[in-house]
């Protein structure tokens, strides 16, 4: 297993946004997907970074989103849509149709789904995806129990999450919110896969990622099957593993 453990912080940022970066110098028309959240801001923001101060080719490159809250506006700040276009895609400066993602609202979030994998095949499929890993092993919304065969869908929100919108956004309990999400079948198929994960709470969840049997119950479990996965961690949320014993396997 390739597992990369992080110092410090910065370190932690710096080591994800190198392989955001290195990809784009690798193939300047590449298609990388991002995951919003707490990991991931200061990596987007170190991209940003980083570009400002070498200027690599960004003018062919595709970003996307992982996944889309939905029942929202996508100008939400906690929308997925908008946390990325503040965090990467405005300071990168890169055109409205570099920048892809599933909507928040649609009369056929099937046909929605549809569309949109159809347009990263288009561009050649996902040379990078970065992933976030949720505190139950989610990825994306996918929660424990979806089936690994998944494609991208409309998924029911976690209730912590969907109370904190709702409270945000002054929600109606009529008004439908939920998640959508690419599923673990379309996380599968990436060239090139990097799980971040920093933070002490993610310590138990980092260790079944890599020691509990392959399992729905855990969806991260799965990624230790893809062919080219790096688990990117801090020192904290890699404290209670053995990695010389999981590096061997
Ligand atoms: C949410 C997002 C995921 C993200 C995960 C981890 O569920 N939908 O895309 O990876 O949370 O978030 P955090 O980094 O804030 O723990």
């Amino acid at each position: 297993m390739k597992i990369t453990v992080a110092a410090t912080e910065a370190d932690f940022d710096h080591a994800a946004a190198s392989r955001i970066v290195d990809r784009i110098c690798a193939n300047p028309r590449a298609v990388i997907g991002l995951s919003t959240g707490r990991t991931t801001g200061n990596i987007h923001r170190e991209v940003a970074a980083m570009h400002a101060r070498t200027d690599f080719d960004i003018s062919a490159l595709t970003l996307f989103g992982l996944d889309e809250v939905t029942g929202v506006d996508r100008e939400y700040a906690g929308a997925c849509y908008k946390m990325l276009l503040t965090e990467i895609v405005a300071p990168l400066g890169i055109k409205e149709n570099q920048f892809i993602m599933l909507p928040t609202r649609s009369a056929d979030f099937e046909a929605a789904c549809t569309t949109f994998t159809d347009e990263l095949d288009r561009r050649g499929g996902i040379d990078l995806l970065m992933l976030g890993l949720g505190e139950n092993g989610h990825l994306g919304f996918n929660q424990p129990g979806t089936p690994f065969g998944t494609g991208a869908w409309k998924t029911v929100m976690d209730p912590v999450l969907e109370a904190r919108i709702r409270r945000e956004t002054n929600t109606p309990e009529g008004e439908e919110l939920g998640g959508v999400t690419l599923g673990i079948r379309d996380i599968m198929r990436a060239r090139r896969i990097v799980l971040v994960a920093k933070g002490a709470n993610k310590r138990d969840i980092v260790k079944q990622m890599l020691e509990a049997p392959v399992s729905e119950d855990i969806p991260a479990t799965i990624l230790r099957l893809h062919p080219d996965c790096e688990f990117l961690l801090d020192s904290e949320s890699a404290a209670a593993i053995d990695i010389e014993k999981l590096r061997a396997l």
